[in-house]
């Protein structure tokens, strides 16, 4: 993909940044975090439609060697913005797939990506662990997970399975059958729903708190993160309150939080889209990451 300069020197310093994935999303105690900054002309000298196409730029750069087309046939249907969770078409539990059709190896430890959009993020992910972990992501927007199937099916992975869900009312139903160990449920800059009468529109809601939590195992982890800091206090506050769950601040005497609490760095090796765009925009992400004791 053609790409100015300016734009693979703002992906390549991103990326310097970002700690690389470590095994079981253990968080490396070799991190000086800090945060990514964008550093590239100020907004007041770009059009914000110039803005959009750099960022976007960015983010098929970020996941650029996963050579993904970007000429599907998706059909005339438009890839819709936002859905409303809460109408009666989303009402619907999703089907529990038949886990030995979707992995190769259904018992090894799963990953759940929950609002995972395009499922970029989860591919990166799926490329570099094939044979150690199995991701699943859970999406409410059907057009964007028939894109995410015809990329899966290109990349010839077997251990990652992009599922049409309001995972709000279908994760606890979907990974209690799963064979394998719950590992890691990830929720990242979910959509924010601000005004107050439509919070309960929100993807995290206390059963889905109760279900994730009830289903980690013991050692397993949580990875919540958004640019919304009312949105990120709102989940933090939700799984602080869990008892069997302890936030990680620090590691090997290495702080990893800011004086807030907030993780500095993603630890995940990878940046979602949402973060890319936000980080661009120069936006903080508020980032928390739990264990389950
Ligand atoms: C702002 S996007 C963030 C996507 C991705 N996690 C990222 O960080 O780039 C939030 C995503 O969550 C999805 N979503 C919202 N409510 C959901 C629900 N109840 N179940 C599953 N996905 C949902 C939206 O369709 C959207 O793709």
């Amino acid at each position: 993909m053609a790409c100015p300069r300016f734009l693979q020197m703002e992906l390549q310093r991103a990326r310097l940044m970002l700690p690389s994935l470590s095994p079981f999303f253990a968080i490396p105690s070799s991190l000086s975090f800090s945060p990514i900054r964008h550093v590239s002309s100020s907004p007041s000298q770009v059009t914000l439609e110039e803005q959009q196409l750099r960022s976007s730029q960015l983010v098929a750069l970020e996941y650029a060697d996963l050579n993904l087309s970007y000429n599907l046939d998706l059909g005339h249907v438009r890839i819709r913005q936002h859905v409303n969770p809460l109408s009666t078409s989303f009402s619907v539990p999703a089907q529990v797939p038949d886990w030995n059709q979707v992995f190769a190896d259904p018992t090894l430890p799963l990953m759940v990506d929950i609002g995972c959009g395009s499922g970029r993020f989860l591919m990166w992910l799926a490329k570099r662990t094939p044979k150690e972990r199995n991701y699943l992501g859970l999406e409410i927007r059907q057009r964007i997970v028939k894109r995410a199937e015809l990329w899966v099916k290109d990349l010839a992975l077997n251990n990652i399975h992009i599922l049409f869900a309001n995972a709000t009312i279908s994760f606890k139903q979907l990974v209690e059958s799963y064979p394998g160990p719950l590992m890691l449920v990830s929720v990242l800059c979910p959509d924010p729903h601000f005004k107050k009468r439509h919070h309960k529109r929100r993807v995290l809601q206390k059963p889905l708190v109760g279900a994730i939590v009830d289903n980690l195992i013991p050692g397993g982890q949580v990875f919540v993160q958004s640019d919304v800091l009312e949105v990120a206090l709102d989940m933090r506050n939700q799984f602080d309150e869990v008892e069997a769950l302890k936030h990680i601040d620090v590691l090997n005497s290495a702080m990893l939080c800011d004086n807030e609490g907030w993780l500095l760095s993603n630890p995940m090796g990878i940046r979602t889209e949402r973060e890319i765009h936000a980080e661009f925009e120069g936006a903080k992400i508020y980032r928390r990451f739990y264990q389950k004791l």
